[in-house]
């Protein structure tokens, strides 16, 4: 039987309380065991019992109960769970989280753990819209908070929109990814990661990009750290939260992206996730161009960009002992894959097929393939979450058991 994984859950008040029984109960099936803080708010929808019967945990409320800080003070609850997840948390909560507040025992739980955080929001559309609860988001989000949810619908209060709590399906697939592996192969290692796309300036308002969402980037740097590296990622402008022990450095361009990552030198490990724009314009102009009169095409100089994972591959003395890029291919999979290998000096290539039809970009999904020297794997269709998790587990592996004979790349 696994280890029990200890997560601290907090029940915050709202219809959706009950649906926080239902993550205990589908829980426990995943063998992960929930003392429970209810607030006030909290239990007015569902009962200290029930979440008892369905935990078989103690179940706390009162910040000044005696026997409560005599058994378990709250700093120590907040401590010794891996995890602390707030579902559902109410706008109330939510904004008492982003001002620091700690005025009962969920609050000061929070302000006191040393552990990942995890909120599920619910709340009335109109209340989740609201700029304050979207810029109290925005802080918890830089402070490393992981967000679940919420989720459009059919809404308690009658209306409709987003606000309704995520599915305890989901909200257990989300904790189980934010807790922190049980073994760490990749402690002591160090990983650097890019992810994203790049925006090269034209002139002050336009820029030229593409389509790269970063999940898959991030994905990865998500999953090294999750195994104990220390991992640093480079990230282009992306919607995306930074993700839990990581230290994310965000850049806007290839230039700026290339100078992180040289910067981040020596690595264990260097994964080149972004798709970084291969040309900028010869001149980023300072002002806005205008249009002059009935002008009707207009040429723009491009230049290349600096070869991020060729230069690190590159890199002499500070080569990185394993360099992976990517394949972004639309045709001619293995070919374009084997040849970007050899022209790059990498390691690996994980090739991937990011033609319309394979919904790559931007996609929850990826199915890559993995070229080296001398070897080729084909993985099965994965979500970017998992895929991060291979990967970051192959290279440990690898880390652990170098091949006899690795060719000489650069
Ligand atoms: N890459 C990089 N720096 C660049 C361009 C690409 O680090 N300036 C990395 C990407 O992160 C990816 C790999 O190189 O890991 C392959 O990128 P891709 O765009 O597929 O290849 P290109 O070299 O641009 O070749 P082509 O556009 O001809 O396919």
């Amino acid at each position: 039987m696994a280890e029990i994984r200890r997560i601290l859950l907090i029940i915050s008040g709202g219809i959706a309380a009950y649906k926080a029984l239902e993550i205990i109960r589908r829980g426990r099936e995943r063998g992960l065991a929930f003392p429970t803080i209810l607030t006030t708010g909290g239990a007015q929808f569902v009962t200290p019992l029930s979440i008892a019967a369905l935990s078989g945990e103690k179940v706390y409320q009162d910040l000044f109960s005696l026997t409560d800080e005599s058994e378990m003070g709250h700093i120590r609850l907040s401590r010794e769970a891996e995890l602390v997840v707030v579902a559902p948390a109410s706008a109330d909560l939510l904004a008492k989280m982003a001002a620091g507040m700690a005025d009962d025992l969920a609050t000061t739980a929070l302000l006191a753990t040393d552990k990942p955080v995890l909120v599920a929001p619910a709340m009335n559309v109109m209340m989740w819209r609201h700029p304050a609860t979207q810029a109290n988001i925005q802080i918890l989000r830089e402070r490393g908070v992981g967000i679940i949810g919420p989720v459009a619908g059919d809404l308690a209060c009658g209306e409709e929109g987003d606000g309704r709590l995520a599915e305890p399906t989901d909200i257990l697939d989300a904790i189980e990814q934010s807790l922190p592996a049980p073994d760490l192969p990749l402690k002591g290692k160090r990983v650097v990661v890019t992810s994203g796309p790049t925006h090269e300036a034209i002139d002050p308002v336009r820029y030229i990009a593409n389509r790269s969402s970063g999940r898959q980037g991030h994905a990865i740097a998500t999953a090294f750290a999750r195994l104990g590296a220390t991992t640093i990622l480079v990230s282009g402008p992306t919607n995306l939260p930074d993700p839990p022990g990581v230290k994310v450095l965000h850049v806007i361009n290839a230039r700026q992206m290339m100078g992180e990552v040289l910067k981040a030198l020596p690595v264990d490990v260097a994964v080149c996730a972004a798709a970084v724009a291969d040309w900028r314009p010869a001149e980023a102009q300072t002002e806005k161009i205008k249009k002059k009169g009935s002008e009707e095409s207009r040429k723009l100089d491009l230049i290349a960009n600096p070869d991020i994972l060729a230069t690190i591959s590159r890199a002499g003395p500070k080569r990185p002992k394993l360099v992976i890029g990517f394949a972004a291919e639309t045709e001619a999979l293995e070919q374009n894959a084997l040849a970007k290998l050899e022209k790059k000096g990498c390691d690996w290539i994980l090739a991937n097929d990011v033609s319309e039809a394979a919904g790559t970009f931007g996609g929850e999904f990826n199915k890559v393939q993995l070229f080296s020297h001398g070897l080729t794997e084909q993985w099965p269709k994965l979500s970017k979450i998992d895929l991060g998790m291979r990967l970051a587990k192959r290279v440990a592996a690898t880390l652990k058991d170098p091949p006899a004979k690795r060719a000489k790349s650069a």
